[in-house]
């Protein structure tokens, strides 16, 4: 019988996180274990903190993880925040051999999503539904009538004539970086969510990652008339997740 509890891990452009959960209630049930991301973030050098995770809570079992890039069975076909050595690599092997157990490897803000769909505002929700998580980079979950659409990149989308990619333009890396205010940073996440929503037309608009905790200061800047509020799972989404789609997958329960 497979484990109730599963260890959740969100591979992030800045840090390796990870925490067990439990499935029948979608909660985390240990306080989460961080290790920050190595630089250059290469295949070794990241499967290397990937079992340091593990060690940590001296898990064996099927791992979920939830990775920053464009994947498709199981291969990194992007890597906009990460060493681009790992475009063409197998993320489950690598991990796997690693941490010496399965690992089912989704794209990070896909795993977000699935969890606040399943345990988060989304649950129940009808039509179309889009998570945008606003980190280093901007990444995103589509789902239609609860279910996902996979590795839809909004944050890939150009911006300002076509002159800047969207998550060069309005990621929380970008508000840091560039010191800009709240009002300047909801100004351009206003421009942001306004393409995005002349191209999807969705029916609710959910935001996790770094910033969306700060949506206070902010919010007055977003004007369009799609609803938008922040996750309810916050910074958890990405490691329950996770955790959940290891469980569906290690259960055969979803598709790659
Ligand atoms: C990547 C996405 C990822 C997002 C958040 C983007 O740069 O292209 O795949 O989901 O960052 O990590």
């Amino acid at each position: 019988m497979l484990k109730k509890l599963i260890l959740g891990i969100d591979v992030g452009a800045s840090g390796i996180k990870g925490a067990l959960v439990n499935m029948n209630t979608g909660k985390m049930e240990t306080d989460r274990f961080r290790v920050p991301t190595p630089s250059p973030a290469t295949p070794k050098n990241m499967a290397k903190a990937f079992s340091q995770i593990v060690e940590h809570f001296d898990y064996s079992g099927p791992i979920g993880c939830g990775f920053p890039a464009i994947v498709k069975k199981n291969i990194a076909k992007s890597a906009s925040n990460i060493d681009k050595s790992w475009i063409g690599v197998n993320i489950s092997e690598v991990f796997g051999k690693a941490a010496d157990c399965p690992v089912f490897v989704t794209n990070d803000a896909d795993a977000a999503g699935v969890a606040e769909m399943a345990f988060g505002l989304g649950k129940n929700k009808k039509g179309v539904v889009i998570l945008i998580t606003i980190g280093t980079g901007i990444g995103s979950a589509m789902f239609i009538d609860g279910k996902l659409i996979p590795n839809t990149e909004f944050g890939h989308f150009y911006l300002k004539n076509q002159s800047k990619v969207a998550e060069a333009y309005t990621a929380d890396s970008v508000r840091k970086k560039k010191d800009l205010s709240w009002d300047e940073f909801g100004k351009r996440f206003n421009e942001y969510l306004e393409t995005l929503e002349r191209i999807t037309s969705p029916n609710l608009i959910l935001l996790g990652g770094g910033s969306s905790k700060k949506f206070d200061l902010f919010k007055k800047k977003i004007k369009i008339d799609t609803e938008v509020v922040p996750a309810q799972l916050k910074n958890e989404a990405g490691i329950i997740g996770a955790a959940t789609y290891g469980y569906q997958k290690a259960k055969k329960l979803v598709a790659s």
